[in-house]
């Protein structure tokens, strides 16, 4: 007798997709990511990756980034900015065009999962060659990126099979969160007054997902919306770069037509597209929520299901149609807890869909060309 024994299905262990496996790695990616580098008790980081001298005189920094990790690369400027750091985030396929100046102070951040992005190195090699400081976010020790950025920080996430980005996402965000305060701390000579808050809750952020993942209800949701026509999703803040995110990879990996906003863009022209076909996933993340809720209840009035993505017991839930549960946490984080609802969600809807969820049609792990 003979056993088949098939290498790619080990690889997915309990699971039957790659997705579905690296969603759930997620608690132990982000402990990877933290390891030693975070010191809750002392209110400290440390990111011994770097030279020390790596953030002296840095007064403003650009994120270059494409597909998910420009999302991650979005949300890591708003919560520079937010922490009080001149930032912004840059489509790296569009820096040779339209990137704003640089000079000696200024940080530039090339973020990619693979090292390996074609637009990402071509963005990285213009602000080397305009003599910025350049630092990567990566996934992979020995990539181009890794060798040509002046210095690398290593996300620590472990291989990530399935093409849609999930864990390194969330692990980006982490660090660039991370590298946020300690840019911060060094512009300002003093750690962030909310860092006291934020590492502890870091620290317990692989717990919180675990928590999430044990039931999250994501299955039930997509099972609810799975024949509408259009899918939103809105949110504010860190949550306007989740929203994006949230939407890129419903698209991705289902083929159904998704769009994420800013929940404040909704009535700028947006609500004309909404109809009782047209579900809206409003993330709640703490940053004027009041206002989302009310952005969230104009689709509703016309028709649209509204899903919450928030704690239990937060207002929204009353309003919305259908809720998907978040644990409470800090807004710099909470946008996180809610992304992996929406990597949920977009998983269980392409299941049902029968996509081929691992290998989407059209589409690359990592593109080596512009
Ligand atoms: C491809 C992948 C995306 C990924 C993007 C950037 O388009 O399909 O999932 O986000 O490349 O990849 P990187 O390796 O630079 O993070």
């Amino acid at each position: 007798e003979t056993i088949e024994w098939d290498p790619e299905q080990a690889g997915k262990g309990e699971y039957d997709h790659f997705m579905l496996k690296e969603i759930h790695e997620q608690p132990t990616a982000l402990t990877q990511a933290l390891e030693g580098r975070i010191d809750p008790e002392n209110e400290r980081i440390a990111l011994s990756d770097l030279d020390p001298e790596t953030f002296t005189d840095v007064e403003s920094v650009q994120l270059i980034a494409c597909g998910t990790s420009y999302h991650a690369a979005l949300y890591g400027s708003l919560a520079l900015n937010q922490a009080g750091i001149q930032s912004t985030a840059l489509l790296a396929n569009e820096y040779s065009v339209s990137a704003p100046p640089t000079d000696d102070d200024t940080l530039v951040i090339a973020v990619t999962q693979s090292g390996e992005t074609a637009d990402t190195l071509s963005a990285l090699r213009q602000a080397n060659a305009e003599g910025a400081t350049t630092v990567t976010v990566t996934n992979v020790v020995g990539s181009t990126a890794a060798r040509e950025a002046d210095e690398a920080v290593f996300i620590r996430a472990g291989p990530e099979i399935g093409v849609a980005a999930t864990k390194t996402f969330s692990s980006q965000a982490v660090m660039l969160t991370l590298l946020g305060q300690c840019i911060a701390a060094e512009q300002h000579g003093e750690p962030p007054a909310d860092l006291g808050s934020l590492l502890p809750e870091l620290a317990t952020m692989p717990d919180m997902l675990d928590d999430l993942l044990v039931d999250s209800g994501a299955d039930l949701i997509a099972e609810q919306y799975a024949d509408s026509q259009s899918y939103f999703f809105i949110g504010r803040g860190l949550g306007f770069s989740v929203a994006l995110e949230g939407a890129l990879k419903f698209k991705e990996i289902t083929y159904e037509h998704a769009e994420g906003f800013a929940s404040g863009e909704l009535k700028h022209g947006p609500l004309a597209l909404v109809t009782p076909d047209t579900p809206v996933f409003a993330v709640f993340t703490g940053e004027e929520d009041e206002k989302t809720l009310k952005n969230a209840e104009e689709a509703q009035t016309r028709g649209a299901p509204v899903v919450a993505v928030c704690p239990d017991g937060h207002r929204a839930v009353d309003v919305a149609d259908a809720h998907l549960e978040i644990p409470e946490t800090e807004p710099a984080l909470a946008g996180l807890l809610a992304n992996v609802q929406l990597q949920l969600v977009s998983y269980y809807a392409a299941d049902l869909l029968d996509r081929p969820i691992d290998k989407p049609r059209n589409l690359a792990k990592s593109v080596t060309v512009e």
